[in-house]
């Protein structure tokens, strides 16, 4: 399971830092490679003077900071670094937290080179405490930064050292795995239609006085399995790049397993282990569901079968004829501020074309079409002000946003076939709740974690 997103939260002032460009362009493209639990990665950016590789650099617009672990990379033998030995912590959803140096070095790809990047340097973390990823390149909005004071992150970078006009990107990640983030650009021939704008919402806190907060997610008017309605009322969910992990608030994930599980037929199995046990469920019970999420009248969607996970990764357990694996969804995960703010895993990539607008504040979708081949660059309009040279259109359902918090009593309630009791179950969402929530509370190891 991984599932990556920023739970520390600070936000103070905007600097800017010192840019120099080689060569005048104005979209940037990385080919986008995905790692064999589904994580997305890019190669070859550089950092340091001379140029150090940096390798498996994960894309997560889940968190804003670019965090680098001690593998790829000696500030030593960099003569271009500067390190503020600032000190910094912070933790992911599925990464304990762990501490960092803020630097600053010089960011090179084949194309462009930064100065005086902003970096989180953990000298003392490997690799593999990020999941076999050297970084993490975070392309989340400023209040999702770890490192203080506030500071314009990647996508801001690149517009400010004008190698894109815009603060946009997009991803194309359909399944034949040719895929690609465009900075600055679109790709006009991987979609459907017209790009539906759908605005980045504000999170409401629980507390505080229902205070809004400047986070990166967007209104979900419903959510279905197949034909069913598993919930009704208006939510908040951000799209994880970062994420396998499906999150969201604990009723919607009670009601999808009441749906899918009769408990008297041996849908599932319990293995025990030191993390207090997981369920197995029979995998003949997904068959080929699809979860539609309404977003303002634009279907998101991918199939439960996207959240099985790979077998061979030792998930599995074949018993009676059946096969029974572990499922990649979570209860209700709370990230700090009270805000219920819950998580889509980046399957919904290989289904639609998604653009990332932190100009204007929206999310673009479409419909995806799978070329079989790399997109042709022809083929990129770059965006350089408000008026696209590509067809866009607002939601169907443009004013039905999340305007209050979400509270599960007031959402569908499924009851089933199914009988496991979930500890802290009722009202389950308005449960007092911390200001971040520790990575105890995380299932590891395995994936659909019922605490036992
Ligand atoms: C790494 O560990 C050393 C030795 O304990 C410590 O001095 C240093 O501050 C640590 N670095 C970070 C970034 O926490
Ligand atoms: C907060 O979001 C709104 C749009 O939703 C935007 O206009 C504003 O600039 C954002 N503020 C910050 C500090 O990012
Ligand atoms: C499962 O993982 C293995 C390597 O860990 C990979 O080769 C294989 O393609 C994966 N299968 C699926 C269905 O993702
Ligand atoms: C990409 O497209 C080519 C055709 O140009 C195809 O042969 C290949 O299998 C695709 N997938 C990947 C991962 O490159
Ligand atoms: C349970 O939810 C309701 C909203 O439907 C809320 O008013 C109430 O305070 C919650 N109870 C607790 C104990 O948080």
């Amino acid at each position: 399971m991984k599932f990556l997103l920023l739970i520390s939260v600070f936000n103070l002032l905007v600097k800017a830092t010192p840019i120099t460009p080689i060569k005048q362009q104005i979209y940037i493209n990385f080919e986008l490679i995905k790692s064999d639990i589904g994580l997305f990665y890019i190669e070859n950016l550089n950092l340091g003077t001379p140029k150090q590789i940096l390798n498996k650099v994960e894309i997560d617009t889940g968190s804003s900071d670019f965090i680098l672990a001690n593998d790829d990379y000696n500030p030593s033998k960099s003569s271009s670094v500067h390190n503020t030995f600032e000190i910094f912590t912070t933790s992911y959803g599925s990464i304990s937290p762990f501490q960092f140096y803020k630097i600053y070095d010089t960011l090179s790809f084949k194309n462009f080179e930064i100065e005086n990047y902003p970096v989180g340097f953990a000298q003392n973390v490997s690799s593999d405490y990020f999941g076999n990823f050297n970084g993490i390149l975070g392309l989340g909005t400023g209040l999702l930064e770890a490192m203080e004071p506030s500071y314009s992150n990647f996508p801001r970078q690149l517009k400010e050292s004008g190698l894109i006009d815009y603060i946009l990107f997009s991803i194309y990640a359909p399944v034949s795995g040719n895929n690609t983030i465009l900075f600055g650009g679109i790709n006009s021939d991987v979609f459907h239609g017209p790009l539906i704008k759908i605005p980045i919402n504000f999170a409401i806190g629980q507390t505080s006085s229902f205070k809004k907060y400047n986070w990166s997610g967007i209104t979900i008017n419903g959510i279905k399995i197949g034909d069913t309605v598993v919930s009704n009322e208006n939510s908040y969910f951000e799209i994880d790049t970062g994420a396998t992990t499906f999150v969201p608030p604990d009723n919607i994930a009670r009601n999808i397993l009441q749906l899918l599980i009769d408990e008297s037929k041996g849908d599932y199995l319990f293995q025990d282990n030191s993390d207090g046990g997981y369920y197995y469920f029979r995998r003949e019970l997904v068959g080929d569901l699809w979860i539609t999420f309404n977003v303002q009248g634009y279907i998101l969607k991918f199939q439960i079968d996207d959240l099985l996970l790979n077998e061979t990764a030792g998930d599995s357990i074949n018993q009676n004829g059946n096969t029974y694996c572990i499922l990649d969804m979570m209860l209700g995960y709370q990230l700090g501020l009270n805000t219920n703010v819950q998580t889509i895993p980046n399957h919904v990539l290989k289904y639609s074309y998604i653009v990332w607008d932190y100009e204007q504040f929206a999310l673009y979708f479409a419909d995806l079409i799978d070329l079989n081949d790399k997109p042709d660059t022809k083929s990129i309009v770059e965006i350089r002000d408000n008026q696209w040279p590509i067809s866009t259109t607002t939601a169907p359902d443009a004013t039905n946003t999340y305007t209050s918090f979400y509270w599960a009593s007031n959402d569908v309630s499924i009851s089933g076939k199914y009988s496991l009791t979930v500890a802290g179950e009722e009202n389950a969402t308005s449960e007092p709740i911390t200001t971040t929530t520790s990575s105890s509370s995380i299932a590891t190891g395995g994936c659909y974690a019922i605490p036992t």
